[in-house]
């Protein structure tokens, strides 16, 4: 009778060299497979005696058994490996540093910056934000803020005309049209604000041609001077991080406001520095008022128990107060190095 375990060794030899599950399954059928090596000796064992063809035939089973085991095992080994393999090669170790520093080293505009600041003490101060076009129609930027044509007002705005056949269209020279496209949706009562670009034909070291308002405004049943006074006191105390800041209400004249006043903020001016919130000096930061019946008239607002107020200040004065930044063209000049000085990183949000 043949002895088996020669072909027996080599069978879990070679289960033993394959490493993966093709190579297993090759050798799979080179011993177990129809025309495999097990088949080939299994013809033959009609030649034998009885007694043989059960020894032959238990040791076969046996050996059946143990090579599919060595298989199963082996093809378990195989995977494990693979998967092993794979998250090594797409393993990240978190705990490296970043890249170099200065190329994340992007900075936010203080425009930007200080844009979103009044976004959030705004809004946290019950107002909703709205937005209007830089391209304004003459009405809106003009006429329903009470300023008719040949209106002396309208000189002191030097604005940029868009010429066109059929509308009168301007850049848009100050956010308060916005009040005008709010209160047109005659949703009351309105708490809204409005930041955005603004444009007038200026330019010298205080003025540019585009610049940046925040307008502001409020309507509703009983709404006074006394609101609009305790609203900017709490925006600026908030805006300028000082809670001893002081705030004069200065009369003056906007068509679109009755009473109206411009606002300073007190002060210390020492050796060309500014330094907010101590000192009898003061710095006019925004305009205000009530808001005029002939707006509201304009808008087509018909209730008469209603009463509202009215803001809007320059962003770039709010941030080069805030901020100590001495010269306004620097906003726009388009300077990297300004910028990483001034700028703010994302995590100062
Ligand atoms: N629109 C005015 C300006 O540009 C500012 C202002 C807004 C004044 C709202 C009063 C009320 O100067």
């Amino acid at each position: 009778m043949k002895d088996y375990d020669q072909l027996f060794q080599s069978a879990l030899i070679d289960v033993e060299k394959s490493n993966s599950e093709e190579s297993l399954e090759t050798v799979r059928v080179k011993y177990f497979g129809k025309n495999g090596l097990v088949n080939n000796e299994l013809k033959n064992i009609s030649k034998l005696t009885n007694d043989q063809k059960k020894q032959v035939g238990k040791k076969l089973n046996i050996f059946k058994l143990t090579f599919h085991d060595a298989i199963k095992k082996k093809k378990e080994i195989v995977n494990t490996k693979l998967i092993d393999e794979k998250l090594k090669s797409e393993f990240i170790d978190f705990t490296l540093p970043t890249r170099d520093a200065k190329e994340l080293d992007a900075k936010i505009h203080p425009i930007s910056f200080t844009i979103k600041e009044i976004y959030q003490i705004l809004s946290n101060m019950g107002l909703n934000y709205e937005e209007g076009p830089d391209i304004e129609n003459d009405f809106n930027n003009f006429t329903a803020l009470n300023i008719p044509e040949n209106h002396p007002a309208r000189q002191m705005h030097d604005t940029f005309y868009i010429l066109s056949n059929k509308d009168k269209n301007v850049l848009r020279t100050h956010t308060s049209p916005v009040q005008i496209r709010t209160l047109q949706k005659k949703k009351l009562p309105l708490k809204i604000f409005a930041p955005g670009r603004t444009y007038r034909c200026d330019s010298d070291i205080t003025h540019t041609p585009m610049f940046h308002q925040v307008e502001g405004l409020v309507v509703d049943k009983n709404i006074t001077f006394g609101n609009l006074k305790w609203f900017l006191e709490e925006f600026c105390k908030t805006f300028f991080e000082n809670e001893k800041l002081k705030l004069r209400f200065r009369p003056s004249y906007f068509p679109f406001t009755e009473p109206s006043a411009e606002v300073d903020i007190n002060c210390k001016i020492d050796s060309g520095k500014i330094h907010l919130g101590n000192g009898e000096q003061w710095m006019e930061i925004l305009g205000c008022g009530m808001v005029h019946p002939n707006v509201f008239k304009l808008s087509g607002i018909q209730e008469d128990n209603i009463s509202g107020f009215a803001f809007g200040m320059g962003i770039e004065r709010l941030a080069m107060l805030k901020y100590g930044m001495p010269d306004l063209r620097n906003f726009f000049d388009s300077d990297i190095n300004w910028l990483h000085h001034y700028g703010f990183s994302f995590l100062d949000y």
